[in-house]
């Protein structure tokens, strides 16, 4: 979807949407159309439900076009989420309307406050955001089925600073867009050789793309990746991402974030049961939004070191897979022994973790995963559970969740927690007792950390939606790529 800004004033042709406080009052343009369309918003909204609560909505025809009423309710909850939320509604309210574009008139309410081109270049990202859809593989759609809304002007006081505004926020969505892309392909088109493939082209943003085969893992020692990857006819891989935004002459550590890549999880031969089985072609999505991540942060030229590290298999039951009771030497020296293959992502994380941090030494690790089913039995499809050794960092995370929406809530680690992952014959066993089983996870994956400040986001309940939501259609969320440009935004750039 096209989004344009322009000066607020009521447009002379196409369709229209424009706020109404509560107690269906319309603010000064709204009257001024009322009255031009001979009192047609004021009756419809008597005939109606429409009140002007927050988020409702109401089309009404006039002989000037089709006007979207918009509720703002009493106007204290305004902020920059609530403007995103907007524009996700009101892109949704007309998407398949047979309209092709909306002027969204953006009249600053009483008591509106200051950096109101703020929140009007929000409601255009939260607009884009929802206009996301994944339908290549669709042969048969009717034009009557497929959206209509190719353009979105937004018309506010200050138009020229909103479209500034939105510059970096449409680098974001385009991130948030590659992620979900990612997570909705299908297992067999995105495997770890076509997934490594496919992460060369953000060479085109300025991103350096280094890819690790087979034969270098070996080389390297990453023993507990490679077990994982030992079934499958696909070649395992770990993609190195690194954009270098820090200013010319300073000195800045890297920040890194690891993303788990498990492109199909059949469960190995710990097979998992055939019902949902599919849903494992998303297993990969932590890893998927490292790679947004970083496509959003060269987009916007962000003026930070970061460094991206994908670990790519895919889970396979087969005569040369991994079994129960094998015992695999890590890349750090530690033996693990094999419990259950299902418990293969931290696997996983444990090699590119400790790569990371032994050839990058960054200032902080950040690991993303769809990692336990206990996560979402503890925290559902609302909230991302997430681990850290380190109380600062831990603290930006749930600032960044705060700022952008996307909800997180911190979980313990523990010394009783941590002694559950021991093994009687090998250093650690990479599955533990059914209780607490996010939190043993987290466990296994600090002992690969050396004690560097880390975190790690169980994305497990996140990734993907059965319902629409205002800013993220169902389906994958690229949820995490919001979050963490934020966190790095807010903390860590020059
Ligand atoms: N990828 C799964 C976790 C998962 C399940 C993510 C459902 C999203 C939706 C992970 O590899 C897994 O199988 N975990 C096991 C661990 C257990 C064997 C210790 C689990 O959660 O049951
Ligand atoms: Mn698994
Ligand atoms: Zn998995």
């Amino acid at each position: 979807m096209k989004i344009t800004f322009a000066n607020l004033a009521l447009p002379s042709k196409g369709s229209i949407a424009i706020g109404v406080m509560e107690e269906r009052k319309l603010l000064k343009l709204g009257k001024q159309l009322d009255r031009s369309v001979g009192g047609l918003l004021s009756s419809a909204m008597a005939s109606s439900r429409f009140t002007g609560k927050a988020h409702q909505s109401l089309s009404v025809f006039t002989p000037k076009g089709r006007v979207v009423l918009y509720g703002l309710g009493k106007g204290e909850n305004i902020d920059e989420l609530w403007a995103e939320a907007a524009g996700g509604n009101i892109r949704a309210h007309l998407a398949g309307s047979g309209e092709s574009e909306v002027s969204v008139v953006f009249e600053g309410h009483p008591g509106a406050g200051k950096e109101i081109e703020t929140r009007a270049a929000r409601l255009a990202y939260g607009a884009v955001l929802r206009a996301y859809s994944f339908d290549k593989y669709k042969t048969k759609r009717k034009a009557e089925d497929k959206p209509t809304l190719k353009k979105m002007s937004v018309l506010v006081e200050g138009h020229a600073k909103a479209r500034a505004r939105f510059k970096d926020l449409s680098e974001i969505a385009t991130g948030v867009a590659l992620t979900r892309d990612l997570v909705s392909e299908p297992p067999n088109v995105l495997h770890p050789e076509s997934y490594a493939e496919r992460c060369k082209s953000l060479k085109d943003v300025g991103i350096k793309v280094e890819i690790l085969g087979e034969a270098k893992m070996e080389k390297l020692g990453m023993g507990a990746l490679l077990g994982v990857g030992q079934g499958s006819r696909r070649e395992s891989k770990i993609v190195i991402m690194r954009w270098n935004g820090a200013p010319k002459g300073t000195d800045q550590q890297p920040v890194a974030i690891v993303g788990k890549g498990v492109c199909f999880d059949t469960g190995g031969i710990s097979l998992k049961p055939a019902g949902g089985m599919e849903d494992m072609k998303w297993d990969m999505g932590g890893s998927g939004v490292v790679v947004g991540l970083m496509r959003a942060l060269a987009g916007r030229k962000a003026k930070v070191n970061a460094i991206g590290v994908i670990g790519l298999v895919e889970n396979m039951p087969d005569g040369n897979a991994q079994r129960p009771g094998d015992i695999v030497t890590s890349m750090s020296g530690q033996t693990i022994e094999i419990i259950n293959t299902d418990a293969e992502g931290r696997l996983v994380l444990a090699d590119a973790l400790w790569y990371t941090k032994d050839r990058f030494k960054p200032r902080f690790m950040v690991d993303l995963a769809t990692l336990t089913g206990a996560m979402m039995v503890a925290l559902g499809q609302q909230t991302c559970g997430y681990f850290s050794n380190d109380d600062a960092l831990s603290d930006n995370i749930a600032a960044a969740g705060k700022a952008t929406g996307e909800a997180v809530w911190r979980m313990p680690l523990g010394d009783e927690y941590n002694k559950m992952m021991d093994s009687d014959v090998a250093d650690m066993k990479n599955a533990g007792a059914r209780w607490g089983g996010s939190v043993t996870a987290a466990c296994f994956l600090e002992r690969f950390v050396d004690g560097m400040a880390w975190a790690h986001m169980d994305i497990a309940g996140v990734t993907w939606s059965a319902k629409d939501k205002p800013t993220v259609p169902k389906g994958g969320t690229g949820w995490g790529v919001r979050l963490l440009d934020r966190m790095i935004r807010d903390n860590y750039e020059a």
